[in-house]
């Protein structure tokens, strides 16, 4: 039998050869005699990976002079509190477009801190669409406007960046950072979470516009005060440095598979394959319209739910693990992020064929 395909929304599968860099460096990382979590943040073997973990990112993101990079802790959501302590000042508004779960989060969280403005939702469709842009409406005293790229649980994605008029853009990209080119000038702040296409939980990628770094209302949290963290690259406090240790060999593996447009291409090749294979059966179904499908999570239900558990126990036979959906919603979820290979998709459209055949 072939291995395991992990097809885990998050944390999720890393590349195959990174779990083997890891397990090899693991007791003598880079001739150090000690493994990367033992070693200080400030000595120079550290440094030096610190300083390629950004230059890569740099390279890799083409990330505009305009916008410093931060490594942080906390997650995406403590970014949902970051971004309007750091932004909104006091007394602020923000806009918020409502386009799933995460984004209600987002949104939850950003009233605490701020006005918020909701300038457009799908909540009324179950998430399974996106407002069309000529519908939003965004106050137009807005801090800055927020959207979640890739609403992970349905499985919505936002085909192309939104205009934002005068407000800064500002993304939850945690679900499809680095699964194609993003043009980073047109954002204020981009965040993002490692667990899907960065490496392991514990690391937030912020990339934030230089310009906004003093807009911090005065009782922000040193940790989470971008500027800083601009100001101590990104060491106000101890790093999470085996996160950031197994970023930087993800990033690496991404440049040696081509980059993020050959990211790009395989991303939409494996997405569809499989909802070709969804939307070609009566038995599997996908109620997303296809402009609003998400390339990472693949959501699907079976006609009958009742098969449901047949199904994932037949799944677990066949070396698939994390294919059972959100509890918020049930049925199934594929996610398929940069590190899962087309094989894996290959294998997922066979055993759906084959259970139909079996059970349908
Ligand atoms: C799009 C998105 N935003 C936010 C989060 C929350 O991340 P965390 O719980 O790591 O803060 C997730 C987690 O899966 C996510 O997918």
């Amino acid at each position: 039998m072939e291995g395991t395909v992990n097809f885990s929304a998050g944390p999720s599968a890393l590349p195959a050869p990174v779990v083997e860099r890891i397990r090899e460096d693991l007791p003598d990382w880079n001739g150090t005699g000690a493994c990367v979590a033992e070693l200080s943040h400030r000595g120079e073997p550290f440094m030096e990976l610190a300083a390629g973990l950004e230059a890569r990112l740099r390279r890799l993101m083409e990330i505009p002079e305009t916008h410093r990079v931060l490594f942080l802790q906390g997650g995406a959501q403590m970014q949902f509190a970051a971004v309007p302590l750091n932004l909104a000042g006091e007394g602020g508004t923000a806009s918020y477009v409502d386009t799933g779960a995460w984004s209600a989060r987002a949104i939850a969280e950003a009233r605490r801190f701020c006005r918020v403005q909701v300038a457009a939702s799908s909540e009324g469709d179950g998430y399974r669409s996106i407002p069309p842009r000529g519908e939003w409406e965004v106050a137009p005293e807005s801090a800055y406007l927020h959207y979640v790229a890739n609403e992970t649980i349905a499985g919505v994605e936002f085909g192309s960046v939104p205009d934002s008029g005068a407000a800064p853009l500002v993304s939850d990209m945690s679900s499809n950072l680095l699964s194609r080119p993003v043009d980073v000038g047109r954002f204020g702040v981009i965040y993002a979470g490692a667990q899907k296409n960065m490496g392991v939980s514990g690391l937030t990628v912020v990339l934030v516009r230089e310009d906004l770094l003093d807009r911090a209302h005065p009782l922000t949290p040193t940790v989470v005060r971008y500027s800083a963290q601009a100001a101590a690259g990104s060491m106000a406090n101890t790093p999470c440095t085996f996160a950031w240790y197994v970023a930087s060999l993800v990033l690496e593996w991404i440049e040696g598979e081509g980059g993020l447009t050959a990211m790009a291409v395989r991303n939409e090749r494996k997405a569809s394959r499989l909802y070709r294979a969804i939307d070609a059966s009566d038995f599997y179904s996908n109620r997303i319209p296809a402009r609003c499908r998400s390339r990472m999570n693949v959501s699907f239900e079976l006609a009958d739910e009742a098969l449901d558990p047949a199904f994932l126990e037949g799944a677990a036979e066949a070396g698939f693990i994390g294919l059972k959906g959100h509890r918020a919603l049930g049925g199934m979820r594929a996610s398929i992020y940069n590190a899962m290979p087309e094989r894996g998709v290959e294998r997922l459209v066979a055993f759906l064929e084959d259970f139909e055949r079996r059970r349908g």
